[in-house]
């Protein structure tokens, strides 16, 4: 019996993979994607870690402790007499599975929608490319081998582990872990101050942790603007979390039912530390394993990614390979883009990623986000520019809200007025910088934005102001 073939085989179905096989099945391609994530009932899960155990059950989990911290600090404020709170940690983590696998059925209901052949296993070349393309070998419930003219792999990546601290997922938690919790951890580290131990370490301390942050580098954020992230800092300490900044981590050992971390602080003194848990949040890893990329001489880079060009074109002709397992950052909307891109380029098209716009959010509270350059970067590559800031302490919506905390910031060219780089840590964050992606995209200037109508009162009109700030014209403050 010969193989079943396919136009376009898609291995992986996360944000990448899932996206990059609807596109293709849009386009006209016969499609498979195959993706080995079991939920607890052994059934297909697939969205990839984004679903599973990222950005998804995170933005749950972040959702369901603010509102128990608004309920506890902030309704009082707003003549909301809460008495008798208490947290069902039990119901919490449910609803976040549930959202989860809303998401999961989605993705099944959408590879149906689109025709796309839907296989639950592992996926891995069975060789080099023959006339009937390359053999993707499927193990799992029902083990077959299928052909690919065009190869999408979209893998994905694992948590990194600090060496000889693997991870139990009881003790020593990666994101899978940490998302898991049972019972609220009196004491809880986090080695890693990066996106995922302030979202992580921000769920837990709203819940009731004492939470330390251990971090390596002696700066905080160091991918964010200086202002917005000194700023983040003071805020994040000034709720409870806390930084330790430039901290070099010695051993980490388990006991029965505590982790004791030993560590020098920045001042070089010998600190142990002991917690009920620890995350460990220092990076991903690209994933690979088991892919056979040896069988069909697919090419690695030196730290271990497929490697690619800029139109994720990898060494193997119609081998393509897209989102956290190619470089670049390791976002679920960049995979998304890379995988429409592909799918046009397979399709003769010229689908593109540009990377100069792709947005960052942290999603703590008060939410941090930016697209462009830092004004450290422009200060450094020698970039004139000018820098326009606006408080949400002065916007009439964010104190309605009662969340003025933070700012927008604008960064354009010191000639051209053309926007460089647009930051915000603020209420809402996440959604107002998508107007900063736009008018990037369309290469506008302060002024552009500056004179664009913005609805009243809004948050938004933060961001019109900073852009005015541009030119030292803000009209509120
Ligand atoms: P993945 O989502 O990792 O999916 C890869 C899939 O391939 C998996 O399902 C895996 O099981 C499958 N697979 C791997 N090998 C094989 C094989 N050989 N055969 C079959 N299947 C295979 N990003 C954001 O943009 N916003 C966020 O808010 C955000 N929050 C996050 C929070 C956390 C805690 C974490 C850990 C990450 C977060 N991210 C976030 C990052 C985001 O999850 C990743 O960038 C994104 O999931 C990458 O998508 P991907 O498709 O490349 O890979
Ligand atoms: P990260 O790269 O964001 O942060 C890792 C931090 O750990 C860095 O500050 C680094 O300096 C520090 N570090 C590294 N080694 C260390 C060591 N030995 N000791 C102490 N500190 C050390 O990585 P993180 O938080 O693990 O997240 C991985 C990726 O997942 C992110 O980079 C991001 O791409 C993605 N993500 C995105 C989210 C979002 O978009 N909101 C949310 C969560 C994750």
């Amino acid at each position: 019996m010969s193989n079943k073939q396919f136009d376009v085989v898609v291995i992986g179905a996360g944000p990448g993979g899932y996206i990059a096989a609807i596109r293709a099945a849009q386009l006209g391609f016969s499609v498979a994607c195959v993706d080995e994530w079991s939920n607890e009932k052994g059934g297909p899960a697939p969205g990839g870690t984004c679903t599973n155990v990222g950005c998804i059950p995170s933005k749950a989990l972040l959702q369901s402790s603010e509102h128990y911290e608004h309920a506890g600090h902030s309704f009082k404020e707003h003549g909301i007499d809460v008495s008798g709170l208490s947290l069902n940690l039990g119901q919490m983590v449910k609803r976040k599975d549930t959202v989860v696998k809303q998401n999961n059925d989605g993705i099944l209901f959408l590879f149906k929608k689109n025709k796309v052949t839907f296989f639950h296993g592992r996926a891995a070349f069975a060789g080099a490319a023959s006339a009937d393309g390359y053999p993707i070998a499927i193990s799992g419930k029902a083990p077959e081998t299928i052909n690919a003219k065009q190869v999408i792999v979209a893998t994905g990546s694992n948590a990194r582990a600090l060496p000889g601290a693997d991870f139990d997922e009881k003790l020593i938690l990666s994101n899978t872990g940490a998302l898991a919790i049972d019972a609220v951890p009196a004491k809880l580290g986090v080695i890693g101050a990066g996106v995922i131990g302030l979202e992580m370490g921000s769920v837990w301390r709203r819940l009731g942790s004492e939470v330390t942050v251990l971090e390596g580098l002696p700066t905080f954020l160091g991918a964010v603007d200086e202002q917005i992230a000194k700023e983040a800092n003071k805020l994040f300490t000034k709720q409870g979390l806390k930084i330790s900044l430039g901290c070099k981590i010695n051993a980490v050992t388990k006991g029965a039912d505590n982790v004791t971390v030993e560590y020098n602080d920045a001042k070089g003194e010998a600190v142990t530390a002991v917690f009920d848990k620890l995350i460990v949040s220092i990076g991903r890893t690209p994933n690979t394993n088991g892919l056979g990329a040896d069988k069909a001489g697919l090419a690695l880079d030196e730290r271990g990614f497929v490697a690619v060009d800029a139109d994720c074109k990898t060494n193997l002709p119609n081998v393509w390979a897209i989102g956290d397992v190619v470089r670049g950052p390791m976002l679920a909307h960049k995979a998304e883009e890379e995988g429409v891109a592909v799918a046009e380029r397979i399709a003769g098209q010229h689908g593109h990623t540009n990377f100069d716009t792709i947005p960052w959010v942290i999603y703590t509270s008060p939410e941090i986000a930016w697209v462009g350059r830092t004004e450290q970067q422009l200060k450094a590559d020698g970039t004139p520019y000018k820098a326009g800031t606006f408080p949400f302490l002065a916007n009439g919506r964010a104190r309605a809200l009662g969340d003025t905390s933070g700012m927008v910031k604008f960064l354009a060219h010191a000639e051209t007025d053309e926007i460089l780089g647009v930051h915000i840590i603020g209420p809402m964050a996440s959604e107002l910088i998508s107007e900063a992606v736009v008018a990037m995209e369309f290469k506008a200037s302060a002024e552009d934005i500056a004179r664009i109508c913005h609805a009243h009162p809004s948050l938004s009109e933060a961001t019109k102001e900073a852009a005015l700030a541009i030119d030292k014209r803000t009209l509120n403050f």
